[in-house]
């Protein structure tokens, strides 16, 4: 667990202190692209790294409440990534009034802390002590 859990705490620090500079677009906008890329990227290198048919399938895990929840997450959380790099992207292009789409950034920002140090979290109770890889 060790590894993925701390690096993706890190970037959930990371993530405060974007949203914190969030003035700074050239800061705020490729640490919030970088921190995407990064949690799409996480499924595949714990696919490549970690033995799933046997964890799922053999072990039974596929059915756990865990696993549903881990998952389930992780979809909501990609939905919001989605409306935020919209709206994010509107923001970036918006000349005047941008009242309703800063509004909405704001608001998502909250939706995707939540969901993302749920995910952080159901992720480390379902990791398997020694896959420190
Ligand atoms: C990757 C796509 C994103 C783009 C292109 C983007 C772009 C922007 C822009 C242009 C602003 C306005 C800055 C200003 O006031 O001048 C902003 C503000 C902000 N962003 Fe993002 N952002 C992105 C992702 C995110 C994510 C993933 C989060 C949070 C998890 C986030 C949280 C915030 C917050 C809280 C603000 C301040 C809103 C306000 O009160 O005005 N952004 N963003």
């Amino acid at each position: 667990m060790e590894g993925p859990f701390y690096l993706a705490s890190l970037t959930f620090l990371l993530m405060l202190v974007a949203i914190y500079w969030h003035r700074a677009h050239r800061f705020h906008v490729p640490v919030m692209f970088s921190i995407i890329a990064f949690d799409i990227g996480m499924p595949f290198y714990l696919m490549m790294t970690r033995d799933w048919s046997k964890r799922l399938l053999t072990d039974g895990d596929i059915l756990s409440f865990g696993v549903w929840m881990h998952f389930g997450l992780i979809i909501a959380l990609f939905v919001l990534y989605t409306i935020q790099v919209i709206a994010g992207l509107k923001l970036l292009k918006a000349t005047t009034n941008t009242n309703d789409s800063r509004i909405e950034h704001r608001m998502l920002a909250k939706g995707i802390m939540l969901a993302r140090a749920l995910v952080i979290t159901t992720g480390a109770m379902l990791s398997e002590p020694g896959t420190d890889a």
